[in-house]
């Protein structure tokens, strides 16, 4: 199969007819959303979706995302009080948030993974939201990778994983938040966050206070309750370790790594103040912009893994950074590409 590409500049949307087309007649689109690119295909349709779970090589139990472009897609899509849901959707979308909701009959077994939740999202990315909207219907997208791989945060790096496996693919540019939304449960009694997003907890708890993070995300002993974060993910083809500490106590772990691995070629991705420090050494250095900057930095880690791999590099080296607000989306995803190893300890 031939993946055609078409690029839309400007809001101008004509040439979507062709990517609408193709999901009406149950075909995979990849698409741009705010966080990264998605894999699409018509929510509805049980023949569709099995098309992603094949493209992605992605396991029959991680249930799938429905998109929607407004409120009223959502109800027909759940069943049980939609309260928490309204004041959340108000609050945040359209944006990086997923709301996982007791599901109705409408749901295809195929898209719940055989749980009686449903995991929905409206998606702030006007291109996004026109296909939805011209489909009629909700669009069922994971991230667009090859499933282990690192989300895809442009239009290359899509067809990187997924040239000549889907027909179409809509180039709408790099994304802006660069890591996959915050999946909230509210399927519960007390709101739970079973994947770290741009929506952090702190944000969250403003709104709810009681509520928390999955505690399976968090320790190593216990089952987390999204699918999803029970897999490999996000891993680089290089091995890849994380390195953390004062400035002056990294600088001393990777000047010790550099010197005890003299035959290997080594990538390093960091803020701007580690990587500054070694941008005239033999490192192939990908600068994540300022330790302070954390959306920059969220931004770019996907992207500065990919990068590093084109590059040929046999080991990756990530900084660490803090698990405040958005650090801790960051740090979860670090922690996956780097199967939680450091250096130098
Ligand atoms: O930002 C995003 O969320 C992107 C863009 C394309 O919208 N999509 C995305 O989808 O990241 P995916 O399939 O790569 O990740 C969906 C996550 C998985 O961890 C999955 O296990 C979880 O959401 N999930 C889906 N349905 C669920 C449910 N009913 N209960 C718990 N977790 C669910
Ligand atoms: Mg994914």
């Amino acid at each position: 199969m031939k993946t055609k590409v078409i690029k839309i500049q400007d809001e101008n949307f004509n040439s979507l007819d062709q990517a609408v087309d193709l999901l009406a007649q149950g075909q995979l689109v990849a698409f741009p959303t705010e966080t990264v690119y998605g894999l699409g295909a018509d929510g509805l349709n049980p023949q569709a979706v099995e098309k992603i779970f094949l493209a992605k090589g992605r396991p029959q139990d991680n249930p799938l995302i429905l998109h929607v472009s407004d409120f009223k897609m959502l109800e027909d899509l759940t069943r049980g009080d939609l309260t928490r849901a309204r004041i959340l959707a108000d609050r945040f979308w359209p944006g990086p948030m997923t709301l996982v909701l007791k599901k109705s009959d409408l749901v295809p077994g195929i898209i719940s993974g055989g749980l009686d939740t449903v995991a929905i999202r409206l998606p702030s990315n006007k291109i996004a939201q026109e296909l939805i909207r011209r489909l009629g219907r909700p669009i069922a997208a994971p991230s667009a990778n090859i499933s282990g791989r690192p989300s895809p945060t442009d239009a290359s790096t899509t067809l990187e994983d997924l040239d000549g496996k889907i027909p179409l693919l809509v180039d709408g540019g790099p994304t802006k938040v660069g890591l996959e939304s915050t999946v909230i449960d509210l399927s519960v009694d007390q709101p739970l966050i079973l994947r770290p997003g741009g929506i952090t907890l702190e944000m969250l708890r403003e709104v709810f206070p009681e509520a928390d993070i999955d505690l399976g995300l968090l320790s190593p002993d216990q089952a987390p309750k999204s699918p999803g974060q029970k897999y490999k993910h996000y891993a680089p083809k290089a091995e890849a370790y994380m390195i953390r500490g004062s400035l002056l106590g990294k600088v001393n772990k990777l000047t010790d790594f550099i010197r005890e691995n003299p035959d290997k070629k080594i990538g390093l991705m960091a803020s701007s103040q580690l990587s500054d420090i070694f941008s005239n050494s033999n490192l192939e250095v990908e600068d994540l912009g300022p330790w302070e900057d954390l959306d920059q930095v969220a931004s770019m880690i996907f992207k500065g893994l990919r990068d590093l791999d084109r590059k040929n590099v046999d080991i990756i080296i990530v900084e660490a950074f803090s698990e405040d607000g958005l650090g801790l989306a960051i740090m979860n995803r670090l922690k996956k590409s780097t199967a939680n190893r450091y250096i130098g300890e």
